[in-house]
């Protein structure tokens, strides 16, 4: 990676009417194979111009990301796919219709002129179309599909506000578009749609249970559930690299929520015992652990959605207060749930306390 910084512009705009003089700017920025960070409803999107492999290639310096993670095109128009997709299912016709522009991912048979660059050489080609009034507008600008990975470096959580971005990624991108915090907080669900039966490989914004109640069979890949891959090629190519891991080991403590508590008391005091400090990430309607460690509270626990919408910035949180180790109370995974335990199992990287 070079060590050269560049000026990073950053440009605030209305998060529901952003100004077409700003967004003229950054869509001339990606024209010019430069590279933007921009809001999405899900988390903050990198984007390059998809049809450019240079300017995708720098994407993966400007994160670190390994070369063989390929990158999801947005688009503004269902039009935009006919030069990206080989081909569009009638199932994919369905869900397009039903969940976009929205927090789903689909994957396609990758069309002749996607660059090696946004697939990874894979014969495949995943796309979405985000619930996002600048992120549209952008690609509108820009006039070209926009490949955009989450904006964090690699390996870090995915970023859910501008200033996350800077955190990570000032001085390393041509500018970035600050439109307020995302609202789903984390990514969308990416579906292939190239199986015999449609199979989940990211748990996101769309829940399985919405897509079942579409196309009546889909499946949830196993390496999505236990949150680590065991076999040697994962189906999504991402999945097989830590991800979303804050600074500090993060445990993931699962059962009933008495037993959870319990167990994590009794971690915490050990912790404290030998002077560490302990970070709990716990919700709303839950223990008092205030006495055992520094607590960051993500959303409720009934209600996975406004979990889903903190967790990121709470697994930051611990960044800045820098804690030695992080015990997180695990959730029910049903509706967005899944795709918050899977987050949390990713950070955890295989430390998983069932109680
Ligand atoms: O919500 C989101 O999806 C955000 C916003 C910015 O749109 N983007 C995002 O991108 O999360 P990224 O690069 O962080 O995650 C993309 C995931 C990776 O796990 C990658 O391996 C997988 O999608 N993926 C991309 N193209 C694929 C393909 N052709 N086949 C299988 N998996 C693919
Ligand atoms: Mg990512």
């Amino acid at each position: 990676m070079s060590g050269n910084r560049i000026n990073t512009r950053y440009i605030k705009v209305d998060q529901a009417h952003p100004e077409a003089d700003a967004i003229a700017e950054a869509g001339l920025i990606l024209r010019g194979g430069g590279l933007v960070a921009f809001p999405t409803e899900t988390v903050y999107g990198l984007g390059a111009d998809a049809t450019n492999g240079l300017a995708v290639a720098r994407i993966f310096e400007a994160k670190g990301r390994p070369p063989d993670n390929p990158i999801i095109v947005h688009v503004a128009f269902r039009s935009q796919l006919n030069a990206l997709a080989a081909s569009i299912s009638a199932a994919a016709e369905i869900l397009m219709d039903a969940f976009w522009p929205g927090p789903l991912t689909i994957i396609l048979p990758a069309g002749t002129g996607v660059p090696e660059a946004v697939t990874a050489g894979l014969t495949t080609v995943a796309v979405r179309m985000p619930d996002h009034p600048v992120a549209l507008a952008l690609i509108k600008a820009a006039g070209v599909p926009v490949a955009a990975p989450s904006a964090n470096l690699s390996g870090k959580p995915s970023p859910t506000r501008a200033e996350h971005v800077v955190q990570d990624l000032d001085g390393r991108i041509d500018a970035i578009l600050d439109g307020g915090p995302a609202g789903v907080g984390v990514e969308s669900t990416v579906l292939d749609l190239t199986s015999q039966v449609p199979i989940i490989l990211r748990p996101g914004g769309i829940t399985p249970e919405e897509l079942r109640a579409c196309l009546g069979r889909v499946e949830v890949d196993r390496d999505a559930i236990s949150g680590y891959c065991d076999g040697e090629s994962p189906r999504s190519p991402g999945m097989k690299y830590t991800h979303y891991a804050p600074r500090a080991p993060l445990l993931l403590v699962t059962g009933s929520q008495p037993a959870v508590a319990s167990k994590i008391l009794e971690m915490a005091r050990v912790e404290a015992g030998g002077g560490r400090r302990a970070g709990i990430l716990t919700y709303s309607d839950s223990s008092d652990y205030s006495t055992v460690g520094e607590v960051v509270v993500a959303g409720r626990r009934d209600k996975p959605e406004t979990v889903a919408a903190g967790l990121y910035s709470a697994l930051r949180r611990f960044n800045e207060m820098g804690v030695d180790i992080i015990f997180a109370e695990g959730l029910e995974e049903k509706g967005v749930g899944l795709a918050v335990m899977n987050r949390l199992k990713k950070a955890a990287g295989g430390r998983i306390i069932k109680v």
